[in-house]
């Protein structure tokens, strides 16, 4: 029976009383964690999202009417306790915060009963996420999820204060817009008004933080949820939170100097970790090169190595095929693995092709020197002993090789890179190695599209040095472009953006979009161009990346409060799902099945 909160005020939470409390009467409410029966005591955990606080029930203090209904406490009921803080009277629990102290009730109301929760209320839980999901408002009282969605509210909190000082303003962006060019799949939401016609939700803030820019704003600064229809992972939502940033006047430099600042701030701020200034900076192809990646994690070494000039004369077709079709041969040495087995070496060869390896060549270094290998036998000893220097093989080690297309050759080392260090437990979620990644192409070619597109967005300035290429070798031409990369996940990005008419037409030209299309999708914003425009550049943080982070989470999933599962749908809410026929009529939608339309 639920009682009310009548005369009752909190005056703690559960871990905000302690040893210096000892004596003072204090209210305290909560859930019900655990109850235990000894006879003429009863004992119960109380828990609210600071922790944890020892109750003690005796009828002389309690009365026999609260000690009844301490008697039939359960997991999970709410309850609101009256009573005197003392000094444990058992041995004392150093895994509390609370564990030198009890309460002493004197008076105990019950404010709802609970059903039994279908999975328990704890740490780690060991619970199936679907079922975790589906009745996720329970699973937010498990105390490693309030700790990370109480993190996430910290790091908003504290970049807000930081870029106020910093003297930018926070304004908020349109959730109803036009489409957005950051190059993912639109959410529409159809108009009443306008039947035929939809809003988009925006992929981020990008057009508006620029006109925000021409309109004098300075500095802008927003938490902004942004919606891309994509394929879901482990670092993916549909829809995810920006720290979302502009500025006017400013190069490269400028706006790495404040984000270095402010991210050395959070990581100060939140868990204690120095981040050490400057940041490490990394060309977009050094990357490439060293890591086959352009979001290289650091943590570890296991770099590709070229051995293309050492293989182009050898008797293994596999490489000498590779770079006669405009490929290249590269490796990587995965320390002391040279005893292992065959079947794992071929699941590995899997992997690869997972990543479009046609196969994975593999040379082991036994421990007397001699090799075990699946292409020795068509090189020279000189060739082998070069290929194993070059990679910096020793006795113990195994060496991998991939030949094909340079994209593939990346792809697939730069995968296998990481999947032997997660095998080698090489990546220790207490170390947070930062890198810029700079200077990245500007275009890309789509095979799919058969022309080039634009690799961060279309208002992405070019380097001036490579502008001149633009037209004839549009592949070449390198962008102010910049990711912020810790420990192999992309935190952030952004460029110095496009700021004179005549850069911004070629760089349409540069990726097929025609003048009037341009028009079309960004009139207003080339328009806004023309009254005045300063130099603007800016970055934004994917927000709940950075949490999961911090908060050495494997999945986006675990910071954010209620997220979507792979699909896309929400389990608890089951969203997407079905509207009425008269919704669908108010916005003149009719629904075309998928066999109907054959
Ligand atoms: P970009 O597209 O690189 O840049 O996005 C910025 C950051 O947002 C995060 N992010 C995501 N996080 C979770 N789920 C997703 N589906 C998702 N997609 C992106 C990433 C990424 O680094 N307007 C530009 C920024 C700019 O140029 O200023 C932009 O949106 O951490
Ligand atoms: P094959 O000639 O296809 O029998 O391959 C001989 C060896 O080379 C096998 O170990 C393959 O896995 C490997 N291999 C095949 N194609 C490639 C490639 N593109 N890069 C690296 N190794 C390859």
């Amino acid at each position: 029976m639920a009682e009310s909160m009548k005369g009752l005020k909190r005056t703690h939470r559960c871990t905000e009383v302690s040893a210096s409390n000892v004596g003072e009467t204090v209210t305290v409410m909560g859930w019900v964690q655990k109850r235990r029966n000894l006879g003429s005591l009863i004992f119960v955990d109380l828990r609210d999202r600071s922790g944890i606080l020892q109750l003690v029930f005796d009828e002389a203090n309690v009365g026999k009417e609260d000690f009844d209904k301490a008697y039939n406490l359960r997991s999970e009921f709410v309850i609101a306790v009256v009573g005197q803080v003392a000094k444990r009277s058992g041995a004392v629990n150093e895994a509390l915060k609370t564990g030198d102290i009890e309460i002493i009730a004197t008076s105990l109301r019950v404010l709802s009963e609970a059903l039994t929760p279908p999975f328990p209320i704890e740490e780690n839980s060991q619970t199936k996420e679907e079922l975790r999901l589906k009745y996720r408002y329970l699973d937010l009282r498990r105390p490693d999820i309030q700790r990370n969605l109480i993190l996430k509210s910290r790091v908003a909190t504290l970049a807000r204060s930081f870029m106020a000082n910093e003297g930018f303003l926070e304004i908020e962006t349109p959730i109803l817009c036009k489409s957005t060019p950051e190059g993912a799949r639109d959410y529409l939401v159809p108009s009443r008004i306008h039947p035929g016609s939809f809003y988009a939700l925006p992929q981020s803030p990008q057009i508006f933080k620029q006109l925000l820019m021409c309109s004098g704003y300075d500095r802008y600064f927003q938490i902004a949820r942004c919606f891309r229809d994509e394929d879901l992972r482990a670092d993916r939502q549909p829809e995810f939170t920006q720290m979302d940033m502009e500025l006017s006047f400013v190069d490269v430099d400028d706006v790495i100097d404040v984000n270095e600042r402010l991210l050395a701030y959070l990581f100060k701020e939140t868990i204690g970790v120095e981040v050490k200034l400057p940041i490490q900076r990394m060309t977009y192809a050094e990357a490439m090169d060293r890591f086959g990646s352009d979001k290289p994690d650091l943590r570890f070494g296991m770099e590709l190595k070229d051995i293309s000039d050492l293989v182009a004369d050898c008797g293994f077709g596999v490489f000498t095929g590779a770079l006669e079709n405009k490929g290249m041969v590269r490796g990587i040495c995965v320390p002391g693995q040279a005893l292992m087995p065959r079947k794992k070496i071929d699941a590995l060869v899997e992997f690869a092709k997972g990543y479009g390896a046609k196969g994975l060549a593999y040379l082991a270094i036994n421990e007397d020197g001699t090799y075990k290998s699946s292409f020795a036998k068509f090189m020279t000893d000189k060739e082998l002993s070069a290929i194993v220097e070059r990679l910096e093989g020793k006795p113990g080690d195994l060496l991998f090789f991939a030949a094909d297309k340079p994209k593939i050759v990346y792809n697939v080392l730069g995968a296998l890179r990481l999947e032997m260090a997660n095998e080698l437990n090489l990546l220790d979620k207490n170390e947070y190695r930062f890198v810029w990644i700079t200077e990245f192409p500007l275009l890309e070619w789509s095979d799919e599209e058969e022309r080039f597109v634009a690799m961060h967005h279309p208002f992405t300035m070019p380097m001036e040095e490579d502008l001149d290429r633009l037209e004839s070798d549009p592949g070449s031409v390198r962008a102010k472009a910049y990711d912020i990369v810790l420990n192999g996940t992309e935190i952030g990005g952004g460029s110095v953006r496009i700021f004179q008419d005549d850069v911004q037409e070629r760089m349409f030209k540069a990726i097929g979009m025609p003048v009037e299309e341009a028009e079309e999708k960004f009139g207003f914003l080339l328009n806004a161009f023309k009254y005045g425009v300063p130099p603007h550049a800016g970055l934004a943080y994917g927000l709940d990346r950075l949490v999961m982070l911090m908060a050495k989470m494997d999945s986006i999933r675990d910071v954010i409060a209620f997220p979507k599962v792979k699909d896309a749908s929400c389990l608890m809410t089951e969203a997407p799902n079905t509207v009425d026929d008269k919704q669908l009529r108010e916005l003149s939608i009719a629904i075309v099945k998928e066999n109907e339309n054959d």
